[in-house]
């Protein structure tokens, strides 16, 4: 196997440290960008990885991060911007995309793996965040001179994830009756440690060159079915009431005035469409996709079970 050194952009967030930890244990080089290098002390432990620290959207910064590197990644996403706009998510997911294939060829790096997201769509997204990611896709894709790969993942779980334990959180501060909105939206939850397997595998597999992958788990449940499923493996008793359209939408138009913009208008229109794949995973992986069923409950479970995922993880 080729070792390489490869810059990741974004790498220090959930996907990257799961990503991060996967690449380190082939052997390869690894030099995480982030804006915050205090955060992230926790990659400083991984062998062979550096951690640099400064702005993505500074070309200094991505050319001193792609020096000398052989494979970029680029990971860098938000599911909310500050402002209300739609010119973050634009800067995040398309200037930033443009910035890192400009700094690719300035640095002579050939190889460049893309992360998209199911339901990105240039012309039809229905959210700021869906056209983004589109636009950003489009371009890495676009990017004839380079050897690209993107991969759309519906929503992603795992130890750290945002979505599954956001729930189990709001669970938690809400007594009786939780509310739920968008309750019929359906997802595919793809685990993390699979999406990491396949961008570990794109990196050398030349077949994955100018391709776009969507990324699935093995089931599609509605928001519903997932935040019921959340309620009972953490033991909280609640009773979850479906929200009507309308009041989802009210809800997303009180929420995105909260701090840390915990539901937004954009959010709620990401979900106009179900987050499914229309095929199997993709076979050139060769991966059988993890059930959620069999991850969650130890991360989301008790310090037991918890415990004894981490003993499953590191194999002893
Ligand atoms: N998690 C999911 O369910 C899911 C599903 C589909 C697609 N994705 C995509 O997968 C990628 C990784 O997701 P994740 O869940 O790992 O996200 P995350 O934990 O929030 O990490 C995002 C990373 O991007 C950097 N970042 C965030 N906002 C930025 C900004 N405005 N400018 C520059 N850098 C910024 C952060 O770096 P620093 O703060 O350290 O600088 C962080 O390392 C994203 O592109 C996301 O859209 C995720």
């Amino acid at each position: 196997m080729t070792t390489h050194t490869i810059a990741i952009i974004g790498g220090s967030g959930f996907v990257g440290s799961r990503l991060c930890s996967r690449l380190a244990r082939d052997g390869h080089r690894l030099r995480v960008l982030t804006r915050r290098r205090d955060r992230h002390r926790d990659l400083l432990v991984l062998p062979t990885v550096e951690v640099l620290e400064g702005s993505p959207h500074d070309p200094a910064a991505l050319d001193t991060l792609l020096a000398g590197c052989d494979v970029a990644i680029n990971l860098v996403g938000i599911l909310n911007e500050q402002g209300h706009d739609g010119s973050g998510f634009e800067q995040a997911h398309v200037e930033l995309a443009r910035r890192v294939i400009d700094a690719c060829r300035r640095q002579g790096v050939q190889r460049l793996l893309h992360m998209s997201a199911l339901g990105a769509d240039a012309a039809h997204g229905a959210s700021h965040y869906q056209r983004s990611k589109g636009r950003g896709e489009e371009l890495a894709l676009a990017a004839g001179d380079l050897h690209v790969t993107a991969f759309r993942p519906s929503v992603i779980f795992g130890p750290g994830d945002s979505f599954l334990r956001r729930f189990a959180g709001l669970l938690r501060l809400t007594p009786l009756l939780f509310p739920l909105a968008c309750a019929r939206a359906r997802f595919q939850p793809v685990f993390v440690g699979d999406v990491a397997e396949c961008f570990t595998r794109a990196i050398d597999d030349p077949r994955t060159y100018g391709n776009s992958y969507a990324l699935c788990g093995p089931r599609s449940y509605t928001l519903l079915d997932l935040v019921r499923y959340t309620a009972t493996v953490t033991g909280l008793r609640r009773r979850i009431l479906p929200l009507p359209d309308w009041a989802s939408r009210l809800q997303a138009e009180i929420f995105e005035w909260l701090p840390g913009k915990p539901f937004s208008r954009d959010n709620y229109l990401s979900t106009r469409h179900d987050n499914v794949c229309a095929a199997p995973f993709p076979p050139v992986f060769d991966i059988t996709p993890t059930p959620l069923e069999s991850v969650a409950p130890y991360y989301l479970g008790n310090a037991g079970e918890r415990r004894r995922y981490e003993r499953l993880r590191s194999g002893g």
